[in-house]
């Protein structure tokens, strides 16, 4: 028996093995041609961040199906009811970001996304579909988890000599990621959740957390 809520007991895997995202992170954030590399930190964020309403989608898809056979489905669709519209064109932040700095949104549009963000977007589908949709939660754990640092971001971006304007996409989501972070852990408190259902947040927040990493490791490169 576990005695930690679902939401401590998530989040607490998730402290322990996000160590390297965080040591790119601070590569990123620290490199003396942040400048140059922002962009390109932009494009691959965007090829993520795409994908955050699109999976959230196919999990509802899939919890509306289970409604009546899997305990976990009715709070889930809930939880990603509220949640799909909070971060509807969230992408186009990306997009707004890397114009200011010159770069064409069909341009960038046209671009093959890196096979990394590729790949952890479509572990994602594979779970919901194959598996149990319960899976999407722990990477949005992940992903909504460390909202970004508002003054830090401020500070990163007038240090650089970029307008603030182009870091719209991380100076919003310093501004909502945490209440969004406190919603999922309600949501996830009040879920009947099995361990099972860890195991299976669990490998999905380690996946998720590593090829982050190398989305991110990428940019640095
Ligand atoms: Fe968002
Ligand atoms: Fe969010």
């Amino acid at each position: 028996m576990n005695h930690l809520s679902h939401s401590r007991r998530l989040r607490d895997k998730i402290r322990l093995a996000r160590g390297p995202l965080d040591t790119v992170a601070e590569k990123l954030w620290s490199h003396p041609r942040l400048r140059e590399i922002y962009p390109e930190f932009l494009f691959r964020n965007h090829a993520v961040i795409r994908c955050s309403v699109p999976l959230m989608k196919a999990a509802a898809e899939r919890c509306e199906k289970m409604l009546d056979t899997d305990p976990v489905a009715p709070g889930m669709l809930e939880y990603l009811r509220k949640h799909i519209p909070e971060e509807t064109g969230h992408d186009e932040w990306v997009l707004d970001d890397l114009a200011t700095l010159g770069y064409r949104r069909e341009d960038v549009l046209k671009r093959i996304p890196p096979p990394s963000a590729a790949a952890l977007a479509g572990a994602q589908y594979y779970w919901i579909r194959h598996v149990h949709p319960v899976a999407l939660l722990g990477f949005i754990a992940v992903l909504e988890g460390t909202p970004p640092d508002v003054a830090f971001f401020e500070s990163t971006a007038d240090r650089i000599g970029v307008p603030r304007r182009a870091f719209s996409n991380l100076l919003l989501h310093g501004k909502l990621d945490p209440q969004h972070r406190d919603d999922l852990d309600h949501a996830l408190d009040a879920l009947p959740l099995t361990g099972e259902h860890h195991a299976l947040m669990g490998v999905s927040a380690f996946q998720t957390i590593h090829l982050l990493t190398r989305v991110a490791d990428e940019a640095v490169q």
